[in-house]
């Protein structure tokens, strides 16, 4: 559950991460994740927050749209107005408000309830949301289903050091333990790796790490 006083406003939040230069080191890690370019990349960020993580693969991948969701509408439009910032096309983004513990479910801008489809999204960016889910393990499972055969899951997650727990603890994110993570989305099928950031990537690596999972492809079938 999300308390209200957090994220007050979402511009202050917004100015915070790039003043700080959290955005630049996450954009500096995410720049140095090897992922394989394909046309017309289907994105998910869920939870996206001011859209760092989605908005930086829309400027990698030229072809790719972007589904952005989040709790709050605040931060949908301070998504798009980053967009704007950014001089990414905005009809290559679309958003809807969407609770993590059911990350498939969409409410768009109109007021319609959309089911976002299985096996579909190239590449789904999450980044510190999975721990306000109601059951962390079941949005893990349910965010793996909507990835397409081949697509790759990147978790942004809170770290378990002194800083990430007091940054959690104060935020109220209740997350599982990093290894459990890791064994769900194995459960799922996935190839799965840990990675911490650098000394290159301060301030980010304070409070963040990488749990990557790639869904295997599809089986290719003999004639
Ligand atoms: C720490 S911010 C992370 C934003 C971004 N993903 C990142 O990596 O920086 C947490 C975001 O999760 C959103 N959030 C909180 N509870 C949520 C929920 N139950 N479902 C979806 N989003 C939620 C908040 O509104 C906020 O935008």
């Amino acid at each position: 559950m999300l308390n209200p006083r957090l994220y007050k406003s979402t511009r202050v939040y917004d100015f915070f991460l790039k003043s700080l230069g959290y955005e630049r080191s996450i954009h500096r890690f995410l720049g140095s994740v090897d992922l394989q370019p394909r046309d017309h990349m289907q994105i998910l960020d869920a939870g996206c927050g001011t859209g760092m993580l989605g908005l930086h693969f829309l400027e990698r991948f030229p072809s790719a749209t972007l589904t952005a969701t989040d709790l709050e509408s605040r931060f949908l439009t301070t998504t798009l107005d980053n967009a704007r910032i950014r001089q990414i096309d905005p009809s290559r983004i679309r958003v809807g408000v969407a609770d993590i513990s059911h990350p498939s479910q969409l409410v768009t801008p109109d007021g319609q309830l959309v089911t976002l489809p299985q096996n579909h999204f190239h590449l789904i960016c999450v980044g510190a949301v999975v721990g306000y889910a109601s059951s962390t393990e079941d949005s893990l499972r349910e965010l793996i289903r909507m990835l397409a055969p081949g697509g790759t899951l990147i978790n942004l997650e809170m770290n378990e050091s002194p800083t990430g727990r007091f940054i959690s603890k104060r935020y109220h994110y209740a997350n599982i333990a990093l290894t459990r993570m890791q064994q769900i989305l194995r459960e799922e099928g996935c190839q799965v790796r840990m990675t911490r950031l650098s000394l290159v990537h301060l301030p980010a690596k304070f409070t963040r790490v990488a749990i990557i999972a790639t869904k295997p492809p599809k089986p290719t079938t003999d004639n």
